[in-house]
């Protein structure tokens, strides 16, 4: 497992794994705007949380409406190791340009460590949003993901204790690990 301290007491991490058994106080869902759930890491994650955070995303959804793209909204995690689910969703690759798309993803980070910390959190969990279905390459994704994060965590100083970056494979986890080597 890599650490990289950013010297302001916030563990950034890298590690593979099913981010349904990572045990923190928040996990990151890659889910899309009508928050119905899906395959991938959503489809995990509803499967092995259960009902009741569907419930809560159609009841969000039916308050506010979809969510837009690099938005993030909170719900409990049902049976799942963590107290909650941030829910946020990422830019579909070839629908935007890569300017855009690389806003677009880095809100996604922004967004939820801002509700994880309001909802006093102190470890946050994220999978490689948009990298799946999406097809956001893998490498500026990883890239994105570590500066956002960075800097945000940065800019608050001792507000998180752990951010852990969960890759689902190999080629993810490596570009994450020399990532935070070389931040
Ligand atoms: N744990 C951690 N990472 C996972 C898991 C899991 N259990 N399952 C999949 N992943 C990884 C994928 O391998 C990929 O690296 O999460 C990353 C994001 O892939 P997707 O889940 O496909 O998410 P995304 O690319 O953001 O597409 C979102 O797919 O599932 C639908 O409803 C979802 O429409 C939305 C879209």
């Amino acid at each position: 497992m890599t650490e990289d301290k950013t010297g302001q007491g916030t563990s950034l991490q890298a590690q593979m794994g099913d981010i349904t058994k990572i045990e923190v106080d928040a996990l990151v869902n890659a889910a899309n705007t009508s928050l119905i759930g899906g395959g991938g890491v959503d489809g995990a994650i509803h499967r092995e949380g259960g009902d009741s955070i569907r419930s809560e995303c159609q009841e969000i959804v039916a308050a506010q409406g979809p969510l837009e793209v690099g938005q993030a909204v909170i719900t409990g995690a049902g049976r799942l190791p963590a107290r909650y689910v941030i829910h946020t969703v990422g830019p579909i690759w070839h629908e935007v340009a890569p300017e855009e798309g690389t806003r677009l993803l880095a809100s996604c980070y922004s967004e939820s460590l801002g509700l994880a910390v309001a909802n006093d959190c102190e470890t946050v969990a994220f999978p490689c949003i948009s990298t799946g279905a999406y097809g956001f390459p893998i490498g500026l994704a990883a890239t994105t993901a570590i500066r956002t994060v960075q800097k945000w965590v940065a800019a608050r100083p001792g507000e998180l204790s752990e951010v852990l970056f969960v890759c689902f494979d190999s080629s993810n986890l490596h570009l994450y690990r020399a990532g935070l080597r070389s931040e």
